[in-house]
């Protein structure tokens, strides 16, 4: 059934202890992926979740949410749009900062990927403070197109992020997995 499909995940993502600083609990999912009957489950899941929203684009963060972000869109029969690290992308860019659990960074969509209109869903692999999922809404809202909903694979509850998500953007979110 399904609390044991997700309680399955759960178990395949590895948790390591102050990586890549003191005082984080890494959230580990090259386990998962290693995993094929996890990582198949993983994006059939998510499939039964948005399979009938209107969707044309999936955007997806770099770098992991790159991997659930094109197996969904292949699966969904949608496009992908790659939300990239700064300086990746060849042509003109939108950009925008952002503070991450353990940094900060810079993000990057192509000017002209998204049009007005257009009915995206965002992913990721991970939530934590939502600093990257700000970031993220924030470049697609720059477009003009219709955020539809924000996924994740993983959720950390105590950081606030999907409450932070929600009031910040009006925009509401559905993680897997949540972890706290
Ligand atoms: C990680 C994770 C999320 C983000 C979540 O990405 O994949 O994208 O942090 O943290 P936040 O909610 O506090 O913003 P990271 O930039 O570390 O690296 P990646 O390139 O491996 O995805
Ligand atoms: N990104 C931000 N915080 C993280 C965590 N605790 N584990 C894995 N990825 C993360
Ligand atoms: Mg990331």
């Amino acid at each position: 059934n399904f609390q044991n499909r997700i309680q399955y995940l759960k178990d395949s993502v590895a948790a390591v202890k102050d990586f890549p600083q003191e005082g984080i609990l890494f959230r580990d999912i090259t386990t998962l992926l290693e995993d094929p009957k996890a990582l198949k489950d993983t994006i059939d899941l998510l499939y039964d979740v948005y399979k009938d929203e209107k969707i044309d684009y999936i955007a997806a963060a770099d770098a992991r949410g790159f991997i659930f972000g094109c197996a969904l869109a292949y699966k969904i029969g949608c496009g992908l749009v790659l939300v990239r690290k700064k300086g990746k992308l060849p042509r003109e860019t939108i950009s925008q900062d952002y503070d991450l659990e353990y940094g900060k960074n810079t993000l990057e969509i192509c000017k002209g990927s998204l049009k007005k209109g257009d009915n995206v869903l965002l992913l990721d692999d991970l939530l934590a403070t939502g600093g990257t999922a700000g970031a993220m809404i924030k470049l697609v809202e720059k477009s003009g197109a219709n955020i539809v909903s924000f996924a994740f694979i993983i959720e950390l509850f105590d950081l606030g992020g999907a409450k932070r998500i929600k009031d910040t953007y009006g925009i509401d979110s559905f993680s897997l997995i949540s972890f706290p």
